[in-house]
């Protein structure tokens, strides 16, 4: 077994009403300006002029950068960048999905060490420290305020590229569930499944480690119990609360273990054909399970009964494959679509999408069973 590294963001503050606390850790952290970064969703739902309104109460000076896209591309970035620089800031506020945060994230280390954002790419390859950043999510999935990465999507290269960095950690994961009570069903379905994502693929992945696995199976377990109630019922905050404990454990999983095979084929769906993050990974998903599931039937058995599955009296072939029905009926449950048709992608897509996401080594690297360019073909075929 690998030995375990394990890093955090500086401080981590969750319950319900935490966004309060916003202005006092944003003055114990920087004084001057502050920028909130975020997209005009959330300044449509009035989250971003919560926000700003916590931090003029607190007579913080604030401006407020709302041009974030979903899946995020450079110019996005180079944009938010030179927002910045013209406003001359101290510290920066990410709020919102993991867009939002993800550009925080890349913006606080561009302004305190200009580099292109390709030569950024890959792991530790940024420079030094940024400005303080603290990141509040408004969806419980991507757990990026956690993570030490930014993922981007590069058009030119029709691909997602990852950003891995000990600088990207936030200074403080602000983590409010009620935040999250206004978010529509269809993204609280698939921002869920992508924190399925990251617990599952953590828990089977190839360099799984005691430590994570204890966070991963305890979100599977969240999920299973709360993620239909959240997109059924919204605002009950008890589903909120514990979808975002999920996302939280899933998050924190992915500095250490990462994910695999899932998460490395969902990237040319949105690099291409810019299909959410979590839409991509729901597709996969059981293609995936289903391609590993002999790499270790005890562990796919592990997460079938942490998503709830009776297994009692079954072989354990048997048991292993109820994780995916499992998996299978949730996102049918959610409302999530199976079939990468449904979403008007050409089956002409599936070669060189197989192409694209062999490159995405860092994560292939993890799948507990070796993938070919002929095994990735296959499963885009299958999610076809
Ligand atoms: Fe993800």
């Amino acid at each position: 077994m690998r030995t375990l590294h394990f890093s955090a963001p500086g401080r981590l503050i969750l319950g319900n009403g935490a966004l309060a606390e916003l202005p006092g850790q944003v003055k114990r952290l920087a004084a001057g300006r502050v920028l909130v970064v975020t997209d005009a969703g959330l300044v449509r739902a009035g989250i971003a002029g919560r926000c700003m309104d916590l931090l003029a109460a607190a007579s913080i000076d604030a401006v407020l950068y709302d041009g974030v896209t979903s899946d995020p591309h450079y110019g996005v970035v180079s944009d938010a960048l030179s927002f910045a620089r013209r406003h001359g800031i101290a510290a920066l506020v990410g709020v919102g999905g993991g867009s939002s945060l993800d550009v925080a994230k890349v913006v606080s280390v561009l302004v305190t060490h200009e580099a292109p954002i390709d030569a950024l790419v890959g792991t530790d390859r940024v420079a030094g420290p940024g400005l303080p950043k603290l990141l509040a999510p408004t969806t419980a999935g991507t757990g990026s305020e956690v993570t030490p990465i930014t993922v981007l999507s590069d058009h030119d290269a029709h691909l997602k590229k990852g950003i891995v960095s000990e600088y990207l950690y936030a200074d403080v994961a602000l983590i409010d569930p009620e935040l999250a009570v206004g978010l529509p069903p269809q993204v609280t379905a698939f921002t869920g499944v992508d924190a399925l994502c990251h617990a599952l693929e953590a828990y089977t992945n190839k360099y799984a480690q005691p430590f994570t696995d204890a966070l991963a199976l305890q979100a599977m377990r969240l999920i299973g119990a709360s993620l239909r109630r959240a997109v059924a019922c919204g605002e009950d905050l008890t589903a909120r609360y514990n979808m975002a404990l999920a996302s939280l454990y899933g998050g924190l999983c992915l500095g250490s273990v990462n994910t695999t095979a899932v998460h490395a084929l969902a990237y040319p769906l949105g690099g291409s054909y810019d299909v959410p993050h979590g839409v991509a990974n729901s597709l996969l998903l059981p293609y995936v399970m289903q391609f590993n599931l002999i790499s270790n039937l005890e562990r796919f058995r592990d997460v079938a009964v942490a998503l709830g599955r009776p297994v009692a009296g079954l072989s354990l072939r048997a048991a292993a494959a109820q994780a995916i029905e499992a998996v299978q009926e949730l996102c049918a449950d959610v409302g999530i679509v199976s079939r990468m048709r449904d979403l008007g992608i050409p089956h002409e897509a599936v070669q060189p999408m197989a192409v694209a996401a062999m490159q995405v080594t860092r994560l292939l690297s993890n799948n507990p069973r070796a993938v070919r360019l002929e095994d990735a073909e296959a499963i885009y075929e299958a999610a076809w």
